[in-house]
């Protein structure tokens, strides 16, 4: 049943995309986008979480404060946590996977610390994207707000896709949240949840050639009282 109907096929055809081409993305096709995503569902409508859209100086001034900030080796200070802590080991399995098939659409070999270090760095540039998207989140929202704010993450990243765009989500901003927080000067009640980078696909770019797979449905879901 997969793969049927244009939704399915505007889902299969989204996929995390870590190379962009310099072609600005227009402050109205940004916008249509956010406005997309702004359709997503939310418990009791509260539509919580905010995204601060970047282009030029302003994109730049972050990635300089992040890169600073790197540079001085000190490690980022979470807002939250995104990932469990311990990761259960058949996460972890995952998470290295997603991780090694980026790696080897880059030809980074898995002991070549230098390499997954720029790779690593290239999270705090936004992949050199021409539109970066800071999301935020009121710290004093339960945890049924993360997920209506993951609903309309996915419609963005959706409506990119069909709007021939694309786009990579990017946890990794949260590591470094405090500086986004300080160069933002965001609301002291705003946390840093992820960062987006938006843009044209370069086609060429060897990240994009990254594909990944998903668990197996019956590790997925299960099944109970359906007669076929
Ligand atoms: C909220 C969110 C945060 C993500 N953070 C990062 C990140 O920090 N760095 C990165 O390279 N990819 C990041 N990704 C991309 C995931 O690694 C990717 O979605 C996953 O491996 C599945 O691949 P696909 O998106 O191509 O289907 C993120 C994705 C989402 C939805």
């Amino acid at each position: 049943m997969t793969g049927t109907g244009p939704f399915a096929t505007l889902a299969a055809a989204r996929r995390s995309v870590r190379g962009f081409r310099p072609d600005p993305v227009p402050r109205a096709v940004v916008e249509h986008l956010l406005e997309t995503a702004r359709t997503a569902p939310s418990g009791a409508n509260l539509q919580p979480g905010k995204f601060i859209a970047l282009t030029g100086a302003p994109l730049r001034t972050l990635i300089d404060d992040l890169a600073a900030a790197i540079d001085t080796n000190r490690p980022g200070v979470k807002q939250y946590s995104y990932f469990p802590d311990p990761m259960p080991p058949h996460l972890k399995a995952r998470q290295r996977a997603a991780g090694f098939a980026l790696y080897a659409a880059l030809g980074i070999d898995r002991r070549d610390l230098d390499g997954r270090r720029a790779q690593f760095r290239q999270n705090y540039r936004f992949f050199d994207a021409p539109v970066g998207i800071v999301v935020t989140i009121d710290r004093r929202m339960g945890a049924g707000c993360y997920l209506d704010l993951g609903m309309a993450l996915q419609t963005f990243l959706l409506a990119a896709t069909d709007a021939g765009l694309a786009a990579c989500g990017i946890g990794a901003l949260a590591t470094y949240g405090d500086v986004v927080h300080q160069s933002l000067a965001l609301p002291p009640d705003d946390l840093v949840i992820c960062g987006l980078a938006l843009g044209h696909e370069d086609t060429a770019h060897p990240a994009n050639k990254t594909r990944t797979d998903r668990a197996p449905l019956a590790e997925y879901a299960e099944f109970r009282g359906f007669a076929s």
